[in-house]
């Protein structure tokens, strides 16, 4: 069984942790927080939402899972070093290395001959065998390729189903060399059934970018036939149920999308054939698109109540990115209620997941923890929180927007 290291313990680190401590490897987590550190080292799970991982972590977690903030240890302790951090965009869409680099720098630290460094987090095309090759060479003093092998491995987890995705997902890896690939191929057989070889790095790399662009795509058309059907009368939910099958699968519309994922992806193309003759100009479009969802829907309000926007008050339900996830990051949410609030309107947070104190603090505005939705002008249902729809069918006096097909009165 081989000593593994896994650089950032969040949403997809900890899953890839579980799993790899279940096929009897010996891992060595590491964070650069030492609250999520401390509870992994007491069996406790800081994620939540994610089934099988606290039973998972109980077990290991300071057995087999070790966890540390002490990352040039942990590598200099373990021959497979893997990253798992975030990449965020800066207000340019233009990718902020911080995570990544000061990641790799403390494994190039500890880096020895004939170790295995594999990258996961989701990169613009190039960055493995660029920015992070130039890292843990300069660092180890070690050639990758010769003296170390160095691959890309996209992780396909989805939050929510993240144990489940290891089974079931092919695992892609693509070395920098033959050898590497081979090397990476061998320890994901370990604990994963279907493991996939693809011919190098960047083809890694952009298989992972592109399901987010198809994502991102897709979920625009939806947006775009919302809208039209919107337009012409018709009720799009019944039109798309009627015309998915087999080769038809219309997406869901909604306020947009949110998240560290696909959001994302799409500016790693853009960006990276911006100044090419080809250039990804629907994929661009659909970024548009689902950005301008929020001003969609809060043009409702504001035309709805006629030039009175100051009298406005209206309940915003499901504030995460996605029903049942603790996640606000790039949380589409956030922009409809920054564009109402700029229009006058009191808005007020409600979501199951986050506390009164946190909505008030990420979002600006005061959690509504009441049940009585006939104070609001408008209450905007976000997410499928089926929690609310009673209170919300119950409520005679408010105007409901339902940004999904949240069954409707
Ligand atoms: N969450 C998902 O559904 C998902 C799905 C597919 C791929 N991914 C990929 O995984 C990446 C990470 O996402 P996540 O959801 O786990 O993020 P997260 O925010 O849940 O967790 C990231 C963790 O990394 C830690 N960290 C940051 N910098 C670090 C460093 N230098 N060294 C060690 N730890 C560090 C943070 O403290 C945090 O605990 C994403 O950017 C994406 O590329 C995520």
């Amino acid at each position: 069984m081989t000593k593994v290291s896994v650089s950032g313990l969040g949403k997809a680190g900890l899953p890839l942790c579980a799993v790899l401590a279940e096929a009897g490897h010996t891992v060595y987590g590491v964070d650069v927080s030492p609250q999520v550190v401390e509870k992994i080292n007491k069996g406790q799970c800081p994620v939540s939402g994610e089934p099988g991982l606290p039973e998972a972590l109980e077990k290991h977690g300071g057995k087999n899972i070790q966890a540390t903030t002490n990352a040039k240890k942990a590598a200099q302790e373990t021959d497979v070093h893997i990253i798992i951090v975030p990449l965020f965009l800066d207000e340019n869409h233009k990718p902020d290395y911080k995570n990544i680099d000061e990641a790799s720098e403390k494994i190039g630290q500890g880096l020895k001959k004939g170790d295995l460094v594999v990258l996961e987090t989701t990169v613009p095309v190039g960055t493995t065998k660029g920015r992070l090759k130039n890292k843990l060479e300069a660092l180890s003093g070690l050639k990758a390729g010769q003296e170390f092998h160095l691959a890309y491995s996209p992780e396909r987890i989805m939050t929510g189903y993240s144990l489940d995705r290891f089974k079931r997902f092919p695992k892609i890896v693509g070395g920098l060399d033959d050898k590497s690939t081979e090397k990476a191929h061998k320890f994901y057989s370990s604990f994963c059934e279907n493991v996939s070889k693809a011919t190098d790095t960047e083809t890694a790399e952009y298989t992972k970018i592109i399901e987010g662009v198809y994502r991102d795509v897709n979920i625009a058309l939806a947006n775009e036939l919302f809208k039209t059907a919107e337009t012409l009368g018709i009720d799009f939910w019944e039109a798309r149920e009627a015309a998915n099958h087999k080769y038809c699968e219309i997406h869901e519309a909604g306020l947009g999308v949110g998240g560290h994922c696909i959001p994302v992806y799409p500016h790693f193309l853009i960006d990276a054939v911006k100044d090419a003759k080809q250039k990804a100009v629907l994929t661009k479009t659909a970024r548009d698109i689902n950005e301008s969802m929020a001003q969609y829907f809060s043009e409702k309000i504001i035309g709805g109540k006629q030039g009175t926007p100051g009298k406005c008050r209206v309940a915003v339900i499901g504030l995460t990115y996605r029903e049942g996830v603790d996640e606000t990051h790039n949380t589409p949410s956030k922009k409809l209620i920054q564009l109402l609030k700029k229009e006058g309107c009191k808005v007020y947070g409600v979501d199951p997941l986050i506390p009164s104190q946190r909505i008030e603090d990420e979002f600006g505005v005061e959690a509504y923890e009441g049940e009585d939705f006939n104070e609001f002008d408008f209450a905007v249902l976000v997410n499928k929180e089926e929690k609310y729809l009673e209170a919300l069918n119950a409520a005679e006096n408010v105007s409901v927007i339902y940004c999904k097909n949240q069954l409707k009165k």
